[in-house]
């Protein structure tokens, strides 16, 4: 029985949402896409995409996983600044989303970025990263750091 779905998200186009109860501590997804390094999905993006909008997910060794080719659902994930899942890296750098807290049917799942930019903030990009997770905690950004 799947667990999860992917449909429309009031915080922001698609997102992922629990079909069943699902209690903390479960491996929900893997998330799959391309390896490849952090260049070469920058330039990607820099060619098609929209400041702010990616599918890419950084692994610890410096490159990254491009969910925009060959990805499945997890890229469809959400930010929240209270998230109720957290994507785990393991030692050969695969990436599991599994669950931290007990999630409802129908409840969407987050995880939280953890972006940085080491560009200076502009009033652009600050907007282009604006978080509308509507957490009472809610930092108003989808970035951790900045460059300045
Ligand atoms: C990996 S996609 C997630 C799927 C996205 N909802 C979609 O339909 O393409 C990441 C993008 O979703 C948007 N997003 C995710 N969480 C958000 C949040 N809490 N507030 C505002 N936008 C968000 C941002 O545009 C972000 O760059
Ligand atoms: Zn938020």
């Amino acid at each position: 029985m799947r667990r999860v779905t992917v449909r429309k998200s009031s915080i922001h186009g698609r997102g992922v949402f629990a079909l069943r109860a699902i209690p903390a501590g479960q491996r929900i997804l893997e998330y799959r896409g391309e390896v490849t390094s952090w260049r070469l999905a920058a330039a990607r993006y820099r060619r098609t995409g929209i400041a702010g909008h990616t599918f890419i997910f950084g692994l610890v060794d410096g490159r990254v996983i491009d969910g925009s080719v060959g990805g499945n659902s997890a890229r469809w994930l959400n930010h929240s600044c209270q998230p109720n899942c957290e994507a785990i890296e393991d030692e050969r750098g695969r990436v599991f989303i599994e669950t931290i807290r007990a999630v409802m049917p129908g409840d969407e799942l987050f995880i939280a970025y953890g972006l940085s930019i080491d560009e200076e903030m502009t009033p652009d990009l600050a907007a282009a990263f604006a978080c509308r997770c509507g957490k009472r905690r809610c930092t108003g950004s989808m970035l951790t750091s900045t460059g300045g």
